[in-house]
């Protein structure tokens, strides 16, 4: 595996490999892969001849409280985990290669960005699209794979994709979870020993939820309620915990047709999410 920090060695690479027909996936992290991370490189294996994931920790997703500063960044060990899961090419560019100047060109998916984490991170869906529209540009891949830990960040890419014309599969990869239900996040690393025994807790919330939706519960409010106090109960200080749209992401109405949970909470300073679906026949 090739590690590159240009945008224009990165062009070449791939004309290269287009110019023999070969089929291109791209990977966008940030780093600090986990076995999460890297299902979405196996995946990406199966769907192309070659792979190319990108490391970067992109500035402008962040608040000005954020963790932009202290985000770990680990990439001589995160060369070592693509490599060995068989990817072909790590763009590692840095901040003045993606933005030698500050950005007067923004790419926005209206209303799907604005309600559960957009609400709490405003600017953080517009940062995302448009350092995934700038890998699209640089890449050029004809499938892109991400995760569905991140569902709003999925439903958003894929909007994003439809409305610019972009040509790209996107596939969505399923959550990578520790044995106990956590999901697996590069932000799990900020737990305390305490918070990590208590982490799982917000899983096994969605759960009970989910198993309560699909017994045909459907008193909502009722249920999202016992849901906080669940969380709450763990010791979680709850950012939201919604039932919505699966595709577009509002809160349920009696007419939404596929539901979907979606939670974000937090534990000390550490802001944990997770969702699941909701199978209604
Ligand atoms: P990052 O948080 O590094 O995640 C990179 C990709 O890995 C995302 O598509 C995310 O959904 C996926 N992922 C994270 N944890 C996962 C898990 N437990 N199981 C399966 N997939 C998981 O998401 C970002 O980076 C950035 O916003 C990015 C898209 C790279 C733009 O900067």
């Amino acid at each position: 595996m090739q590690t590159l920090h240009r945008i224009a060695e990165v062009r070449a690479r791939v004309a290269a490999w287009k110019a023999a027909g070969e089929r291109v996936a791209l990977v966008p992290t940030m780093g600090n892969l986990h076995s999460g991370h890297i299902r979405l490189v196996t995946t990406a294996r199966e769907h192309a001849d070659r792979v190319v994931a990108s490391v970067f920790v992109n500035p402008t997703q962040f608040g000005p409280t954020e963790d932009f500063d202290s985000y770990p960044r680990t990439l001589e060990a995160d060369q070592e985990k693509l490599a060995a899961a068989g990817c072909d090419l790590l763009f590692a560019p840095s901040a003045d290669e993606m933005y030698p100047e500050p950005n007067l060109t923004w790419v926005e998916v209206d209303q799907l960005g604005d309600h559960l984490c957009g609400a709490a991170r405003p600017g953080h869906f517009r940062g995302v699209t448009t350092v995934v529209s700038k890998l699209f540009n640089i890449v050029t891949p004809d499938v892109a794979c991400f995760g569905e830990k991140d569902y709003q960040q999925l439903a958003v890419i894929r909007r994003m994709v439809q409305d610019l014309c972009y040509g790209i599969e996107i596939i969505g990869v399923t959550t990578e979870r520790e044995d106990d239900g956590l999901a697996l996040s590069s932000r799990n690393g900020y737990l305390s020993a305490e918070q990590r025994q208590q982490a799982p807790a917000l899983y096994a919330t969605l759960r009970a939820a989910q198993a309560a939706l699909e017994r045909g519960d459907r008193d909502y409010p009722a249920l999202i309620e016992r849901a906080r106090a669940q969380l709450e109960a763990a010791g979680f200080v709850v950012d939201y915990f919604q039932i919505v749209d699966a595709e577009k992401l509002y809160p349920v109405t009696p007419d939404t047709l596929r539901l979907h949970l979606a939670a974000a909470a937090r534990l000390g300073e550490t802001r944990l999410i997770d969702n699941l679906p909701v199978a209604i026949v």
